[in-house]
C-alpha cells in the first residue's frame, strides 16, 4: 500500500542506484515541487547535490531567505546562490509587454543557471568526480500532458522559468514522477520541510515580473512586495489559504488615479487583488471571500504602501481572463 514512508524509501533507493558517485545539480525555485525534489535527493546523495538558486529579484517578500535559510537548515543541502538581480533589471529595462518579459525573464535564468553548471563541473572536474545529473520536479499530470516523454529536458515553458536548455547533456532524475501534487506535499512534510514551503499557493516562475503591468523596475517591484505581503498576511490569518487556490497582486504601474490620504490629494496607483478558486488553474472562478478581510487588506495597503491610493477586486472568472495579469 502507498504510504509517504515507503516512496521515499524506494526513491532514495532507486536515485542511489542512477547516481552511483557521481554528482548531481537541481535548479531551486522556492516551488514545491523543487523543494521536494532536490529534498528527497539530498537525503539519498547528500553532498553529491548541489541545489543551485537563481536570485532574480522578482520574488515575493521572504521567498529568497526561505530558501536561502529555511530549505537549507531542513535539509543541509548544499546551495548555490547566485545574485542576479541586477542583470535581470537591466534586461528587464523599458520593457512592457507581457510575453517579451517572459522571454527575457526565461532567457536569462537559462543563462545564469548554465553559468553556474559551467563553474560546478569545472570545480567537480578537478576532484575527478563527474556532474552528470540534472535534478527536476516534474510531476505525473506534468508527463501525462506532455505526451509521455521521458529521459529528455523537455518541459513546457509555461511551467518553469522558461524551460531548462535543450541541448543539456545531463541525465535526468526525477524522483516525483509518479506522484501527484498532493502527494508531493504529502512527501515534503515526511522530509522535515517546513509548511511555508510544502503548502506554498501556485506561484508563476517569471514572478513579480508578470505581475507589474508596466515597465519592470525596483522601485515597483519592492511597492509590490510590500502589498503582496500584506493580502498574503492577512488572507493567512483569515484562514483562507485552503479555501484560496491563489491570489496574484498586482500592480498597474501605467495607471494613476486621484485621491485624498493624509493631508491632502494625492495622485497614486491601483493595486488588484485577484482571489480564485479552482481545482487545477486551468478554469477558475473569483472567490467569494468575506468583505471584512478584503476591507483590512484595503486599508493597510493603502495605509502602509507609499504610492497607492486605491485597493480594486478583481470579479473574473477564467475564462475569460487568465489568473495572471500577464
Ligand atoms: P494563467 O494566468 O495562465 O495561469 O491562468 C495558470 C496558472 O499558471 C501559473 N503561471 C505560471 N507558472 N510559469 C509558471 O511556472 C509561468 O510562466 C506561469 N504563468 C502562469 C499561474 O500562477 C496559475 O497558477
Amino acid at each position: 500500500s502507498w504510504t509517504t514512508t515507503s516512496v521515499v524509501e524506494e526513491q532514495v533507493a532507486a536515485i542511489r542506484a542512477q547516481v552511483g558517485t557521481k554528482r548531481a545539480i537541481c535548479a531551486l525555485s522556492g516551488g514545491v515541487d523543487s523543494s521536494v525534489a532536490a529534498a528527497i535527493v539530498q537525503k539519498a546523495i547528500g553532498d553529491q547535490l548541489t541545489c543551485v538558486y537563481v536570485d532574480h529579484g522578482l520574488q515575493r517578500k521572504g521567498e529568497s531567505e526561505q530558501v536561502e535559510k529555511d530549505f537549507v537548515a531542513a535539509t543541509g543541502v548544499q546551495l548555490k546562490v547566485v545574485d542576479a538581480e541586477e542583470r535581470f533589471l537591466t534586461a528587464l529595462a523599458g520593457v512592457s509587454d507581457p510575453e517579451q518579459k517572459r522571454k527575457i525573464i526565461g532567457r536569462e535564468f537559462i543563462r545564469v543557471f548554465e553559468q553556474a553548471q559551467a563553474e560546478l563541473v569545472a570545480e567537480a572536474g578537478a576532484e575527478g568526480e563527474e556532474v552528470a545529473f540534472l535534478v527536476q520536479g516534474t510531476l505525473y499530470p506534468d508527463i501525462v500532458e506532455s505526451g509521455g516523454g521521458t529521459g529528455t529536458a523537455n518541459i513546457k515553458s509555461h511551467h518553469n522559468v522558461g524551460g531548462l536548455p535543450d541541448d543539456i547533456e545531463f541525465e535526468l532524475v526525477e524522483p516525483l514522477r509518479q506522484l501527484f501534487k498532493d502527494e508531493v506535499r504529502m512527501v515534503g512534510t515526511e522530509l522535515g520541510l517546513p509548511d511555508a514551503i510544502v503548502q506554498r499557493q501556485p506561484f508563476p516562475g517569471p514572478g513579480l515580473g508578470i505581475r507589474i503591468v508596466g515597465e519592470v523596475t525596483k522601485d515597483r517591484l519592492d511597492l509590490l512586495r510590500e502589498a503582496d505581503a500584506i493580502a498574503r498576511e492577512e488572507l493567512t490569518a483569515a484562514g483562507l489559504d485552503r479555501e484560496i487556490w491563489q491570489c496574484p497582486v498586482v500592480l498597474l504601474a501605467d495607471v494613476r488615479s486621484v485621491g485624498v490620504q493624509g493631508d491632502g490629494r494625492t495622485y497614486g496607483h491601483p493595486i488588484v487583488l485577484r482571489p480564485v478558486s479552482s481545482e487545477d488553474a486551468m478554469t477558475a472562478d473569483w472567490t467569494r471571500m468575506p468583505y471584512d478581510v478584503l476591507a483590512r487588506i484595503s486599508t493597510r495597503i493603502t495605509n502602509e504602501v507609499a504610492d497607492v491610493n486605491r485597493v480594486v477586486l478583481d470579479v473574473t472568472s477564467k475564462p475569460p481572463g487568465t489568473i495572471e495579469w500577464e
